[in-house]
């Protein structure tokens, strides 16, 4: 190879520039670049090469008259082949000058090139405009990854968690990292497991979170942790849900919410920043009560206004059986006013009403307010003349608006009403993509009943304070028990979430108990946890954000398998290394397992 005496800093023998960051200040200059080839195209002479490395493209060309000896290899040359040139930077010709591109005012004529690896056929082009079956992607994801958008994404990663790290060592925070093959984590999924070999019939869980270990650091004085963590949790995958994902975790001593709070704000100014997006302090607060009664959600979308109200009282007396008898149980009857929609045909409202039984309700009840001033509904001969009035007046109706009811248990109503109300937003265009609707839900509560367990769960997990105010609630009536954690949510989706932590042994132990955890069950578990809290315990508190779903926000993208180098489909597979896979027979033995799975699955 022809080398030139250009070495620093990032530069090597390969490399004394890199393609997308030349211009015409570089013209003159001898350089010498390495990469990839992009395009080729041969017009009957002259060859044009668009050569590509992580930073972007840059033309080469190569002249039977100018540059012989490099036309010769420039004629082998095919897409995705790693070539080295050597050459001097010069102008293009005015009228060619390629506006699309960063570098489109210069080229280089190589004096040089040299073929330093040849590419097969590709399954797929390397070029961001072609749509891509996502299996095949991921197959090829090393070849996925060449793609502009896709090393974009990882490269807006690396800048965001950049930022971060920088924001919070400059607040003193120390970056610590914990275990990966532990005992368990009480996050409330379920964990992976890991056998142990060496003791027979025993195994780890990977952490769902660290959580159980910020918390000991705090004891152990660290005062201010954090860590870009890896999380696993064996869930239902979506798509903003992965088997293995990345928080932002963090840990603080000495602080209540508020603290945390501004803290996490701080972080994600800066987070954004990286983004190129600015955002400003003191994000709304709203109660996870008053969430869930205005936008059905406990992560609402607040970038549209549609919001739903409570038709209960008004409902409590009417002859509809379904929606009295149901206020009479203890569950509320809540309703969506929908404007300008009167026209939906017979098939629409029903695909509306299938939508909300798939959502969970047992049925979709409406008031059809016509352009014409007539009324329509199904339920309408269930209902006074003064019913239908306060409704009206309640919905703000006006014509073209229909109005949508569901009757049920709270939990129902809400998630159904919250789900119709998005797909409303999506379909009718009401969502403004210039907002970045950052907001903070506080207020949680501390437990929530599991119909299936026939007992109280948490809500956010074990270790989290009840409200002061709320303690005498936590025998007498748990449902009601608000906790003192937080969750920070952005354009609908669950950005991340927190909370002050219990620091008395005491206290911890009575939360236990709610849980319907016996004092021994609770020392199995977390025994170590409970006996650390007795040497001294500062109080503390945390919050871990989504780094995952943080970098699908901001760049933009749907899912968080579009930012994770190597991610898994939703059957929780790598389709590129094909795990997970069979162990062999000895492996088996060795970890003590006796399969009962038949063969070859
Ligand atoms: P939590 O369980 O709320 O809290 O998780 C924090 C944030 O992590 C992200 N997240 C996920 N991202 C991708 N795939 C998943 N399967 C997944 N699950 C969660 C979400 C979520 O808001 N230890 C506590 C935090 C604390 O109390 O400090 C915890 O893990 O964005
Ligand atoms: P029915 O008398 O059961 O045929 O119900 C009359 C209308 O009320 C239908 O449009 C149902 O979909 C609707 N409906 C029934 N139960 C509920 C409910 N719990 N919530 C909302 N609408 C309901």
């Amino acid at each position: 190879m022809v080398t030139i005496n250009h070495r620093q800093g990032e530069m090597t023998k390969f490399r004394t520039h890199w393609c997308g960051r030349l211009n015409k200040e570089n013209i003159g200059e001898q350089v010498r670049l390495s990469g990839w080839v992009s395009t080729v195209r041969d017009l009957g002479g002259i060859i044009f090469v668009e050569m590509r490395d992580k930073t972007g493209f840059f033309q080469i060309v190569a002249d039977p008259e100018k540059n012989p000896e490099s036309h010769k290899i420039f004629s082998q040359l095919k897409d995705e082949y790693v070539i080295t040139i050597l050459g001097i930077i010069t102008e293009r010709p005015e009228d060619t000058y390629n506006p699309n591109l960063a570098t489109g005012a210069v080229e280089v004529y190589p004096e040089n090139i040299e073929i330093l690896s040849k590419s097969k056929l590709l399954p797929f082009m390397i070029d961001d405009s072609q749509e891509v079956n996502e299996d095949l992607r991921m197959k090829y994801r090393y070849l996925d990854i060449r793609r502009p958008k896709t090393i974009n994404n990882l490269k807006l990663r690396h800048d965001v968690v950049t930022a971060a790290r920088n924001f919070l060592n400059k607040n003193e925070f120390m970056e610590v990292e914990t275990p990966i093959l532990i005992k368990t984590t009480p996050e409330g999924a379920r964990d992976y497991l890991v056998p142990s070999r060496v003791q027979a019939g025993k195994f780890y869980a990977l952490p769902q979170s660290p959580q159980i270990f910020k918390q000991l650091l705090m004891v152990g004085g660290v005062d201010r942790y954090y860590q870009i963590a890896k999380c696993f949790r064996d869930e239902d995958l979506r798509a903003d849900r992965q088997p293995e994902f990345t928080q932002i975790d963090i840990e603080m001593s000495f602080v209540e919410q508020e603290d945390i709070i501004q803290l996490t704000e701080g972080l994600l100014i800066d987070a954004f920043k990286a983004a190129n997006i600015e955002i400003t302090p003191n994000f709304p607060r709203i109660t996870y009560q008053e969430a869930m009664s205005r936008f059905g959600s406990d992560r609402p979308d607040t970038r549209f206004v549609l919001e739903l109200f409570d038709v209960s009282e008004i409902m409590a007396e009417s002859s509809f059986a379904a929606f009295a008898d149901t206020v009479k149980d203890g569950g509320t009857v809540r309703a969506l006013c929908v404007k300008g929609i009167s026209g939906y045909s017979r098939k629409e409202m029903d695909d509306i009403r299938n939508m909300a039984v798939s959502f969970g309700a047992k049925g979709l009840a409406w008031i059809t307010y016509n352009l014409d001033g007539t009324v329509k509904s199904p339920v309408m001969k269930f209902l006074t003349e003064e019913e239908m009035n306060a409704i009206k007046e309640k919905a703000n109706a006006q014509a073209g608006d229909i109005v949508f009811f569901v009757a049920d248990k709270h939990k129902i109503v809400f998630d159904v009403l919250g789900r119709l109300r998005l797909h409303f937003g999506a379909r009718l265009g009401l969502i403004d993509e210039s907002k970045h609707a950052l907001l903070w839900v506080t207020d949680f509560p501390m437990f929530e009943y599991d119909e299936e367990e026939g007992r109280y769960t948490s809500v956010h997990h074990p270790f989290t304070t009840p409200n002061p105010e709320d303690i005498d609630k936590m025998t007498s009536s748990p449902g009601e028990c608000r906790s003192i954690a937080y969750d920070v949510v952005y354009n609908g989706t669950e950005l991340g979430g927190g909370s002050i932590r219990i620091h008395s042994p005491e206290l911890q132990q009575n939360v236990f108990k709610a849980l319907g955890l016996s004092e021994e069950e609770a020392n199995e578990k977390f025994g170590f946890m409970i006996e650390a809290f007795k040497y001294g315990t500062p109080p503390h508190g945390g919050l871990a954000l989504g780094l995952d779903r943080l970098i699908a926000l901001l760049a933009k993208t749907d899912s968080i398998r579009e930012v994770i180098a190597f991610p898994k489909n939703s059957q929780a597979k790598c389709l590129m290394t094909n795990a997970p896979a069979i162990a062999s027979e000895i492996q088996l033995r060795e970890l003590h397992i006796k399969l009962n799975t038949p063969k070859n699955k």
